[in-house]
């Protein structure tokens, strides 16, 4: 390719994928704002990409397996840098609602500290490997030394290419959902073969002699050696199997923290969206608590691990689909014994139904977790609408070296 064929652009910006953005619009994955790049121009993507002038918030990329991995978007920016453009993302969809408030210092979840990822397996002519899928590709990466992942969850690498030894069809790469655990390793594996009576008793083996303490094949049980348990205050829950769970210790430890300063003294809280009780729990050592959450396993697993803990107050749950049946102002104030606090953490797509009801009950506190700043900065707008006024944001960065950006804010009735 001759350089006459080679465009030149100047980036501007970070798009939503965490791609450098030109006039144009044209994108251009791992460039930063301010550099002056040359590729080639295929429809609106940027390819075979030279930097020309480099920014100053441009490093060397931690992790050797970045060029090809995309387990990873922005390895090639500063700390500082990525430190400010995630807290600028949920400042700009805050603004484009037309609402500023406080922002903490971002939390930042170390190297090598994700306890949960799902690595793709494929049989070879040699045996098998695993890894990240490589960047919009379908070739797999090993990642023997990726920075991302907690020394436990490394070490399910080999595990998971014996699964794939004993159970992957030659087409199809398993998925591999690895949990670091308080027992052990907590697998669930998609995409394999179907369980018959042989491959049951070769997996068994395999649990046994590879310490998995809970295998799951599709949705089957294979083996659980001990309960895959995670602590949530003193509470000990069993997650149903690839179950949500906040992606890093410490990420989860800087959530905590902000919902537990933002609902210090209230007597009585609910849980929206509770998952498996990552925030019921705990906060179930000083309140009442009331949770609800859409998945029935996952209910069922927060209520027993209450039912075994010692020395919390009272938790009641409720099975739930908020975003159809959202708890009502009566549901929230029954009988004048109202929530004195709500904690409210809903998926990507935000919580429009349930937050609507929450401003009409008045609830004077709320905890608002988000994993997604534009749906967050829509129900935002309609709590201040409402008479609330947005306290603070802390922005928690779990997903390190992604796009992806999560945020826990204060929200209290105003007089
Ligand atoms: C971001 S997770 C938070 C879970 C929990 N708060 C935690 O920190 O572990 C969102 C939760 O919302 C649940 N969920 C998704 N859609 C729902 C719906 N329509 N109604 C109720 N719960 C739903 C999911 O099952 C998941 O547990």
């Amino acid at each position: 390719m001759t350089d006459a064929a080679r465009t030149t652009a100047t980036i501007s910006r970070l798009g939503h994928q965490g791609d450098g953005v030109a006039d144009g619009p044209l994108f251009a994955p791992r460039t930063l704002p301010g550099e002056t790049v040359s590729g080639i121009a295929e429809g609106s993507r940027l390819t075979s990409i030279r930097i020309e002038t480099p920014s100053e918030h441009r490093v060397q990329p931690p992790c050797r397996h970045y060029k090809s991995c995309g387990g990873c978007q922005l390895q090639h920016a500063s700390d500082s840098f990525v430190a400010e453009w995630k807290t600028d993302v949920v400042r700009n969809a805050l603004s484009a609602q037309g609402l500023e408030t406080e922002f903490r210092t971002i939390h930042t979840s170390p190297a090598r500290s994700r306890r949960r990822a799902t690595l793709a397996v494929r049989r070879t002519k040699k045996g098998a490997m695993a890894g990240f899928h490589g960047q919009a590709s379908d070739v797999i990466t090993e990642i023997p030394d990726c920075q991302l992942l907690e020394p436990a969850l490394m070490a399910a690498i080999p595990v998971a290419e014996a699964l794939a030894l004993a159970g992957a069809s030659r087409k199809t790469p398993l998925a591999v959902t690895v949990t670091t655990s308080e027992a052990g390793l907590d697998m669930l594996v998609k995409n394999g073969k179907p369980l018959d009576g042989p491959l049951r008793i070769e997996l068994a083996q395999l649990a046994d002699r590879h310490r998995i303490t809970r295998l799951t094949w599709d949705d089957e049980l294979v083996a659980m050696e001990q309960p895959p348990v995670q602590p949530f205050g003193t509470a000990l829950v069993c997650p149903p199997p690839g179950a949500f769970l906040q992606a890093t210790r410490e990420g989860e430890a800087a959530l905590l923290d902000g919902v537990l300063e933002i609902t210090k003294g209230a007597k009585r809280i609910v849980d929206l969206f509770a998952g498996c009780g990552t925030f019921a729990l705990p906060l179930a050592q000083a309140a009442e608590v009331h949770a609800v959450e859409g998945e029935r396993e996952m209910v069922a697993a927060l209520d027993a691990g209450w039912r075994k803990a010692k020395g919390l107050k009272k938790v009641t749950t409720e099975t739930r689909d908020l975003f159809r049946n959202p708890l009502l102002p009566e549901d929230l104030n029954p009988f004048g014994a109202a929530f004195d606090a709500a904690v409210i953490d809903p998926p990507r797509a935000g919580a429009e139904a349930q937050i609507a009801q929450l401003a009409k009950a008045r609830t004077p506190v709320i905890a608002y977790v988000s994993c997604n700043p534009v749906s967050f900065a829509r129900d935002a707008k309609t709590l201040v609408a409402a008479g609330y006024s947005l306290d603070w944001v802390q922005a928690v960065d779990q997903f390190r070296w992604s796009a992806h950006t999560e945020l826990v804010a204060r929200f209290t009735l105003k007089d």
